[in-house]
């Protein structure tokens, strides 16, 4: 496997408690093809997500696509992308035994599954199993010129990295099958009114806005932060009655957390909290 197709860095957190903290940059890199996921990509990502699970410095995880190398003189510049879907050219010949072991082990589930908060910082295209892969973080950070779509429909296929599904939860059935049978794409402004992504900034300022909100929640108790997500994740596959059951137990647990005496106290005294993670 190359290791080329995924790079990971993990950025010192200046201020975390427990010490230590890093946010795991992981970046798609094959700009050359607009960041498509071929077989090694998913490898790739699905080790990162065992690494960055098992890693407790790892407060926070950042996806985001290798900015299109400079066009030479007279050749067309290709366009920035976080990742234009899955690589098509995979796809030919194929038939349904050949993708089924792929497709039930894939790593838009592994990132889905991670326990750890994740963005998505877009910046161009994030187009079928690249939209995918955002919609299987968090958060979305992204640019004005960013644009999502699933235009898997005009290859004869549909998502199949769990697009149909997460699009209805977030924007709800009528634009999720809007988007899913015409694969049309959306742009930055549009997404952010549909509750798509959760931010939008220039090109220019895409990383430092994403950055400050993965610093942010990683300044957070880790732990706190899990459970916070469990807790909102909750909502996602219990009905209404349930989930507040199950956010009830989650409270009242943390009661017997340190992480909540130190920030109650912290509150109380001023001064700033020092998590254990524990
Ligand atoms: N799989 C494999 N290769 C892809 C790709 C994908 N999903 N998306 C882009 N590429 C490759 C192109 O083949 C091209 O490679 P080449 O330079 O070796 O010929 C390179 O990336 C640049 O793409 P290109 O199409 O030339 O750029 P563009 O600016 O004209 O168009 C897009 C950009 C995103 C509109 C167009 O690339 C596109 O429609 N991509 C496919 C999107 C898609 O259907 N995704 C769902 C897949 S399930």
């Amino acid at each position: 496997m190359s290791e080329d197709v995924l790079l990971v860095e993990n950025l010192p957190v200046s201020g975390s408690s427990p010490e230590g903290g890093v946010i795991s940059l992981w970046t798609l890199n094959r700009p050359e093809k607009l960041n498509a996921l071929n077989s090694e990509s998913h490898e790739a990502i699905k080790q990162a997500c065992s690494d960055a699970e098992s890693d407790d410095d790892v407060r926070v995880v950042v996806i985001r696509g290798a900015s299109p190398p400079t066009a030479p003189e007279g050749k067309r510049q290709k366009p920035a992308a976080f990742a234009a879907g899955a690589d098509i050219s995979e796809f030919v010949g194929k038939n349904s035994d050949d993708v089924r072991p792929f497709f039930e082990n894939n790593a838009w589930e592994r990132v889905w599954n991670l326990t750890k908060p994740t963005i998505a910082m877009v910046d161009g295209f994030a187009l079928g199993g690249g939209a995918e892969l955002a919609l299987s973080c968090d958060l979305r950070v992204v640019s004005d010129r960013a644009k999502f779509g699933t235009p898997e429909i005009n290859l004869g296929l549909i998502p199949g990295g769990g697009g149909t599904q997460r699009l209805c939860q977030i924007l709800g059935y009528g634009k999720a099958m809007e988007m899913v049978l015409t694969g049309e794409m959306v742009g930055a402004e549009e997404a952010l009114s549909l509750g798509l992504v959760n931010k939008v900034a220039t090109p220019e300022d895409l990383e430092a806005v994403t950055m400050a909100l993965a610093e942010n929640i990683a300044r957070k108790s880790p732990y706190t932060v899990k459970v916070a997500k469990r807790a909102v994740r909750a909502a996602l596959d219990l009905p209404l009655s349930e989930g507040i059951l199950a956010e009830r137990s989650e409270f009242v647990a943390l009661f017997d957390t340190d992480d909540k005496e130190i920030g109650v106290t912290a509150f109380l005294e001023r001064s700033e909290a020092k998590w254990k993670g524990s």
